[in-house]
Order: structure tokens, then C-alpha cells, then sequence
């Protein structure tokens, strides 16, 4: 059972600069709500209560004007601070205490989730015991990100990063869950040519081991990158759509808790005077 979670949202955000210049990346605005929120839904709708955010020297004291410590959405924040960023599996050197024996979910904080069977699909990655599994999903441009091949039983034969020849359009998504040993293989990984250690070396550890499974999001789930000033806006664009034909929210953290009874409305109407008159908090109030 994984009970506990890693949002990495260090970085020098330098494709989006000099929007990033004076705000870390998962600070700004994904439509209505900072792009933050987006990943730890993510991690809520697992039923992932206890949390690690790991970000960028001297900027704890700006996440926390917006997530304190949980105490009001029911669960437990806690942050670390990355001196500079060396690579994903680092989260697991930072979070080496935070982990203790347990194992563990990471999610990029960068990376938007949106479908049906999402949550379905999330909660049984967390019951994961032994190994690795990732998720996977199709895209045009493969180049740009870590790349799984998978055969017929739908079983990970071979993952590259960044490959300069196409052997598959499986990206692997920043959303990983681990057992323990994910603490012992971190720390085994050399650099790579960018000089940082990679996931994709930390997967192929496990796949070497017969350990690493995929999930794959089907057509009908949407993973987004914010990678690129594009990419940012074209993910804007997505939720606003959503959020206006709807009515509802996407990732709405205090409307997860409620929905998982992990707060109550008092919490709520808390929130409510800690946001302010704004229309997240018109939304709020309709919880009530
Ligand atoms: C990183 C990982 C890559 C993964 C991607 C997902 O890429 O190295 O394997 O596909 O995140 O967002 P980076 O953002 O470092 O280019």
C-alpha cells in the first residue's frame, strides 16, 4: 500500500523564462488555480495523505503562502529544498527520511492528468508492493520525453530517454510509483551525458529485474505537459474548456478532501475567508 507521496517541483523552469524569473513554474497560473494544485490532486485522488514537496533553495516560504501544511485540506505537508537541480532521482536521496521503509509515488510538478478512469487506475497503482510502475501514453513527438516500447501482453521491453530514432510513441508520463529498494537504486545511478542522474536509468534498474509494469492511459485520458510557454497555455486552455461546459472544477483540493471525508465543511467555510472573494471561492461555496 503507498501511503505517501513526492511532488518534485524544484527546477529552473529556463524554457519559460522571465515568466519564471522571480516565481517557481508550479507558482503560476494553470487557468484558475496555480499549477501546483494539479499534481497534488493527483496524489489526493490516490488517497496519498502524506506529502513531500520537494522545491528550489529559499523558495519554501512562497509555497507555503498558498499550502501551509494541509491541516486544512486534511492531510500533511511537508517541504524540502533542492540546493540545484540534479536530476529526478535526487527526490529520493532528499526524501530518504520522509520515505522510511515505505514505498512511494512520485509526480513531476509539472505534469497535468485529466480522464475518466484516472482516479480508478491511481488507487490500484497504490497497492503496488514489489517493483515499479509508470504510466504510460501515446503522443506524436516521443523525442521530447522518456520512451517505453511495449509488446502485445502489454509488458515494457525497452526505455530510452529522449530518443533521437522512434521505436514507440509511449511516453513515460511524470507519474511513478516505487517499492523501498527505489531509496538503493538512487543512489547507485550515474550521471548521464546532461550531467544529471535520470528516471528513465532508475526504470531501466527495475526493468532489468523483470520489476517495472506499465499503466497506459487510453485515448480517453489526457496527460499535458507545461513545459513550454505553448504547452502552458495550451493546458489553460483545456481546463478553462472543461471547467465552463461543466461547472466543475479540476483539481479543486478542498472539494477532494470533502469527497474523501478527510475534511468538513468547517474546513471549508475556512478556506472560503483564507481565499478571499474570488470566484474558487464561489466555487467553494456551492460545497457548502
Ligand atoms: C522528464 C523525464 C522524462 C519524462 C518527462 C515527463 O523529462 O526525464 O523521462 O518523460 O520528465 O514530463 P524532462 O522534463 O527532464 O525533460
Amino acid at each position: 500500500m503507498i501511503n505517501k507521496g513526492i511532488i518534485l517541483a524544484g527546477g529552473s523552469g529556463k524554457r519559460m523564462s522571465p515568466l519564471t524569473k522571480a516565481v517557481n513554474k508550479q507558482l503560476l497560473p494553470i487557468y484558475d488555480k496555480p499549477l501546483i494544485y494539479y499534481p497534488l490532486s493527483i496524489l489526493m485522488l490516490s488517497k496519498i495523505k502524506n506529502i513531500l514537496i520537494i522545491v528550489n533553495k529559499g523558495q519554501v516560504e512562497q509555497y507555503k503562502k498558498i499550502i501551509p501544511n494541509g491541516k486544512n485540506l486534511g492531510i500533511k505537508i511537508t517541504y524540502a529544498e533542492q540546493d540545484k537541480p540534479s536530476g529526478l532521482p535526487e527526490a529520493f536521496k532528499i526524501g530518504e527520511k520522509f520515505i522510511g521503509k515505505s514505498n512511494v509515488s512520485l509526480i513531476l510538478g509539472d505534469n497535468f492528468f485529466y480522464g475518466q478512469s484516472l482516479t480508478k487506475n491511481l488507487i490500484n497503482c497504490t497497492k503496488l508492493k514489489n517493483g515499479a510502475r509508470v504510466f504510460l501514453n501515446q503522443v506524436k513527438n516521443p523525442e521530447l520525453f522518456g520512451v517505453a516500447k511495449i509488446n502485445e501482453r502489454k509488458k515494457i521491453t525497452k526505455i530510452v530517454e529522449k530518443p533521437k530514432e522512434k521505436f514507440s510513441n509511449y511516453a513515460i508520463t511524470g507519474l511513478y510509483f516505487f517499492d523501498n529498494k527505489v531509496i538503493k537504486y538512487s543512489k547507485e545511478l550515474k550521471p548521464s551525458k546532461r550531467n544529471e542522474t535520470e528516471i528513465t536509468d532508475l526504470l531501466k534498474k527495475y526493468l532489468s529485474k523483470n520489476q517495472l509494469s506499465a499503466e497506459i492511459i487510453g485515448r480517453g485520458g489526457a496527460w499535458l505537459d507545461t513545459g513550454s510557454i505553448e504547452s502552458f497555455y495550451e493546458t489553460t486552455n483545456f481546463v478553462s474548456t472543461i471547467e465552463k461546459r461543466q461547472g466543475f472544477k479540476i483539481a479543486c483540493l478542498e472539494e477532494i478532501s470533502l469527497l474523501n471525508k478527510w475534511i468538513s465543511k468547517k474546513h471549508i467555510k475556512k478556506q472560503i475567508v483564507f481565499y478571499g472573494n474570488c470566484g474558487y471561492s464561489s466555487y467553494l461555496k456551492k460545497l457548502l
